[in-house]
This record gives structure tokens, C-alpha cells and sequence, in this order.
């Protein structure tokens, strides 16, 4: 189509190609790619609902032309675990109750990761700082929070570990 260029995106350490106009924002670019795990919500910078890792920090895809993160390492929720083998910020969700309708979740585990990789070891505060920009309707925070902290001390044992 007229207007259009095709871009190749890094997506989940996989390299695809799609072809956009320039005004097609991320968020509408992965969901139409099939990346539905991506969720979309105010698509004005409001809700993080749509947030993905690019190069490892949290941006809000809603607010992200298509174009302008060609080449570089975008990850979305199912490109940090998988339900057989789940990142520890997906499990600690499921087991502290972080979750409930899910629709925030993707949003909120990408913000944390974020998070974590610029500081491994926060506390309460930087998590709650770190995620103000996403919204939730159900758990109230205080398990998301809870959830962020735990996987925190599950990283960090496993790096003891290692
Ligand atoms: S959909 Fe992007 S911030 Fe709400
Ligand atoms: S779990 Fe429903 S909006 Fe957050």
C-alpha cells in the first residue's frame, strides 16, 4: 500500500517483518502481528496496559510508532516465560493472587522487569514508584506489589546459586 514501508521488528528474540505507515503505532502493530498478549487499554498513555520491554525498559506501545523501534529488542509478557516454563514474576502472580481478571497483567509484569533489570533488589517503594504508571481495576495492588517483591527474592537466590 501507498505510503507504507516494511520495517523488520525483533520480537521475543525472533526477527519479523510487517509493513506499517508511519502513523501505526507498536501496540496496534503486535496485536495485528498476532501478539494479542499485548493488551489494549486507554492507548493514550493512561493505563499501561500495553506497556513492552524495549531493550529491557518498560515503554508504553500505545504511545510508540512502529518505525521507531526498528532493530532494537522489543519483549512482550509471553517472550519472559511461557505457562510450562514461567519467568518468576508470572509465577509469583499466580501465587500470591496478583492476577484476577488479568486484563493489567502483561502491562504490570513488564513494568516490574523493567524494574528489576535496572535494580535487582528493590524495595517497596521503588515497586510501587516503578508501576504507578499502570492502572488496575481489581487486586487493589497490595498482592501485585507482594507478587514484584517475591520474585525479587526468587531472582536474587537463584543468582546466589549460579
Ligand atoms: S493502552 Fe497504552 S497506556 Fe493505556
Ligand atoms: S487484575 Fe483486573 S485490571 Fe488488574
Amino acid at each position: 500500500m501507498a505510503n507504507e514501508k516494511t520495517i523488520a521488528l525483533d520480537i521475543n528474540g525472533r526477527r519479523e517483518t510487517v509493513s506499517v505507515p508511519a502513523h501505526r503505532t507498536l501496540l496496534e502493530t503486535l496485536r495485528a502481528m498476532g501478539h494479542v498478549e499485548v493488551k489494549s487499554g486507554c492507548e493514550k498513555g493512561d493505563c499501561g496496559a500495553c506497556a513492552v520491554l524495549v531493550d529491557g525498559v518498560a515503554v508504553d506501545s500505545c504511545l510508540t510508532l512502529a518505525w521507531t523501534v526498528e532493530g532494537r529488542a522489543i519483549t512482550t509478557v509471553a517472550g519472559l516465560g511461557t505457562a510450562d516454563k514461567p519467568h518468576p514474576l508470572q509465577q509469583a502472580f499466580a501465587e500470591t493472587g496478583a492476577a484476577q481478571c488479568g486484563y493489567c497483567t502483561p502491562g504490570l509484569i513488564v513494568a516490574a522487569q523493567s524494574l528489576l533489570n535496572d535494580d535487582p533488589d528493590p524495595g517497596e517503594d521503588d515497586i510501587r514508584l516503578a508501576l504507578s504508571g499502570n492502572l488496575c481495576r481489581c487486586t487493589g495492588y497490595t498482592k501485585v506489589f507482594e507478587a514484584v517483591a517475591q520474585a525479587a527474592r526468587t531472582m536474587k537466590e537463584a543468582r546466589g546459586r549460579s
